[in-house]
């Protein structure tokens, strides 16, 4: 059997996922890659691995850069500064990558794949977006034959498992992120996971493969779970609908809009029943229709498979070069896509307000599809403001900005005004 020698470059809980992986059950990999993984070299920054193996470990991550014999560098650091200087050296040294990180491809793919492509090396990045689901592969491979559409996906784990837990078990924003960093599941950082960085991140880099666009994160607007409150998600259950932090990507002529945004998903669609830390991709394409791709998108394990997936890849030849540096499709920052919205507002309970608010509706001529003033969820103990939630009808995001602004303007209005796109899966 041909076996395949790579150096392991941090061994936290995915690299030691990988290293368990690898020494407790190399038969499967064996038997159904047909490649036998040697782990020649491993190195971490602080000389200690989450699991105990019989190599020694290295600080200095460069030596396993500059090792001769590794033929396969597995980059599980994170970060873009070391990453980046390793990457790039082992390419040079004629290395095939094997990475997690999102936010190195999404910030550098496009000189990465560029640098791979003359030093004639692979760069597997499978285990960046949605962990042990292959969506980068469906993309890639799978899909080759159509033109994408649009996709929306639930690409942080994280996120889905905090809004699953303040839906279904009332918890508390706080406590559900405890469990989650608990599973293991959120960045060193979890800001990167609440505030929608990590979702755009994975989002821009499912563009690229998409759409054929450059790596350009800076293009990818994107807002986070923050503001989302338990109110909010229960107006959502009431209407039909679950509160989600939707990746979402789209193309109309040669422009490109990805965004990842809280959304509200109708009950009725698949990503709205994606619970706790999974991930889904819905990839609408030309012909096909829809395809959807479920599994867990987090924590060591199913990274570690998706790690150990594209080592097998590489060592079977790898992946034709998927990019299409011809293509004139360029991502924009502004899309003219419309969206239904949800508004939250807290108006004085006062004769007129609401007439006040409708007016302003219908002077913009945007349609009202439905409105709730519920006095049973008025948060003010005083009771002269009530809580009001109306459903508009689809408003560009420039548009949405505009209203929510105008809506500030109303004195009856006060607070402040949460807006939310509606995901229409057409
Ligand atoms: N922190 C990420 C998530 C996992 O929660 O989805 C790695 O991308």
């Amino acid at each position: 059997m041909k076996s395949i020698k790579v150096g392991v470059c941090g061994v936290g809980n995915v690299g030691g996922a990988v290293l368990e992986n690898l020494s407790n059950s190399p038969e499967i990999v064996e038997n159904n890659g047909g490649v036998k993984i040697d782990v020649i070299q491993v190195g971490a920054r602080k000389g200690k691995s989450a699991v105990s193996f019989d190599l020694n470990v290295t600080t200095d991550l460069l030596d396993v850069a500059n090792n001769p014999e590794v033929e396969v560098l597995i980059e599980l650091i994170g970060g873009c500064d070391l990453a980046k200087d390793l990457v790039e050296t082992s390419i040079r040294n004629g290395k095939h990558i094997v990475t997690a990180n999102k936010a190195l491809i999404a910030t550098h793919g496009d000189e990465l794949f560029e640098l791979a492509k003359e030093h004639n090396v692979q760069i597997g990045f499978e285990a960046s977006v949605a962990g042990g689901t292959p969506v980068i592969k469906a993309l890639r491979e799978g899909l080759v034959a159509n033109k994408v559409n649009w996709f929306a996906g639930i690409l942080n784990g994280t996120t889905n498992f905090i809004l699953s837990k303040m839906s279904d078990d009332q918890s508390s924003f706080e406590s559900a992120l405890k469990e989650a960093q608990d599973l293991g599941l959120a960045e060193a950082d979890p800001t990167m996971d609440v505030d929608g960085t990590d979702a755009a991140q994975k989002a821009s880099i499912l563009s690229a493969l998409a759409f054929n666009t450059p790596h350009n994160f800076e293009l990818v607007s994107y807002g986070g779970i923050e503001s989302v409150s338990q109110e909010d998600i229960s107006y959502a259950a009431d209407l039909g609908y679950s509160i989600k932090h939707i990746a979402y990507g789209s193309i109309e002529a040669n422009e490109v809009f990805v965004s990842a945004y809280p959304t509200l998903v109708p009950n009725d669609q698949l990503l709205s029943q994606v619970g706790m830390q999974m991930n889904a991709l819905e990839v609408n394409c030309d012909g096909l229709g829809s395809t959807v791709y479920y599994g867990p998108g987090a924590g060591p394990k199913p990274t570690a498979s998706a790690v150990i997936a594209d080592i097998v890849d590489i060592s079977n030849g790898g992946w034709p070069v998927s990019k299409n540096f011809a293509s004139k499709n360029l991502l924009s920052k502004e899309s003219q896509q419309g969206f239904s919205r949800y508004f939250n507002l807290t108006i004085k309970n006062e004769a007129g307000a609401i007439a006040k608010v409708s007016s302003l509706f219908a002077s913009k001529n945007i349609s009202i599809e439905a409105l709730i003033q519920n006095e049973s969820k008025a948060n003010q103990a005083d009771h002269t403001h009530v809580p009001v939630v109306i459903i508009s009808g689809p408003l560009t995001d420039e548009k949405a900005f505009e209203m929510t602004k105008d809506l500030h303007s109303i004195d009856e209005i006060a607070q402040s005004i949460k807006q939310f796109r509606i995901h229409n899966a057409l």
